[in-house]
């Protein structure tokens, strides 16, 4: 594929703020993506749910061309990368894609990553194969934006999957920053779109599940799964701000979305 052209420097308000507030979360995410770098082995989320277990991913990617979009320190891009596909990673902070880039290069892999905002990329339409958010656009881009623009990017039958937190660990948490989710509903589901924390700049995207599956039908996809993740009893993370294990073994705590761009 050629070099792309340039990303609309006009940031809407959300992806301003959170360029801002990802420049500054930046350096929490190098070790991970050290650790992430140095394996070949794939895992998802905040628990860090083998691959194996999941199945989120198609088969066989190889030769595949999959857009990352919101790729942060990209070793999903890299993991990819290993199993034969060709990605191209879009992030929206510049601190991010310097660690991505320097593990790039660490580990001696090339593929393009792009700073600009993932609801608005400057890639022909039906470019790529696949297109993948693990926390990325998922979370903290509009839907409304971002998935139109991931079925443009989609060539008839290429695939979509997207891992994000559950609307029921949204419900559950409470305003207060840093406080893990509980069993007491905390905010109304229905209306659920644009969500920020007390005390918090960012702003993230989390709508119902009925709205999801509205959305995706209506740029075109099938919904082939909705993998709610259970940790497993032995399962450990370092978002314990965000669910304890108890918690996230009887209720889903993350979701991945599997779907396709009709043919
Ligand atoms: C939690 S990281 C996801 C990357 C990685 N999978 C991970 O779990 O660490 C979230 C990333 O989304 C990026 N992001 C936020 N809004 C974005 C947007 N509108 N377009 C592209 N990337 C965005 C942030 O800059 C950040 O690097």
């Amino acid at each position: 594929m050629s070099e792309p052209l340039e990303f609309d420097q006009h940031l809407p308000a959300h992806v301003a703020a959170n360029r801002e507030a990802w420049d500054r979360y930046a350096h929490e995410y190098v070790e991970a993506g050290e650790r992430a770098w140095a394996t070949d082995v794939v895992d998802w989320g905040i628990w860090s749910i083998p691959e194996s277990d999941v199945h989120l991913l198609p088969e066989d990617v190889s030769g595949h061309d999959v857009i990352e979009l919101g790729c942060g320190t990209a070793y999903v891009s890299a993991w990819l990368a290993k199993r034969g596909a060709r990605p191209v990673g879009v992030d929206n902070s510049p601190a991010q894609l310097e660690t991505a880039r320097r593990l790039m290069a660490k580990h001696g892999l090339d593929f393009p990553v792009h700073l600009g905002n993932a609801e608005k990329t400057p890639f022909p339409d039906a470019s790529f194969d696949g297109v993948i958010s693990e926390y990325g656009a998922a979370l903290w881009a509009d839907p409304y934006a971002w998935i139109p623009e991931a079925s443009r990017l989609l060539k008839p039958g290429g695939w979509l999957m997207f891992l994000t937190n559950s609307p029921l660990l949204i419900l559950t948490v409470p305003d207060q920053e840093d406080l893990p989710a509980t069993t007491t509903l905390q905010r109304p589901y229905f209306g659920m779109h644009r969500q920020q924390w007390e005390g918090d700049t960012s702003v993230e995207f989390h709508i119902p599940h009925g709205a999801w599956i509205d959305l995706l039908h209506e740029n075109g996809f099938e919904v082939e799964r909705l993998v709610e993740l259970q940790p497993s009893a032995e399962s450990t993370t370092r978002y314990t701000n965000i669910a304890t294990l108890e918690w996230a073994r009887q209720w889903p705590s993350e979701e991945a979305w599997i779907a396709r761009k009709r043919a």
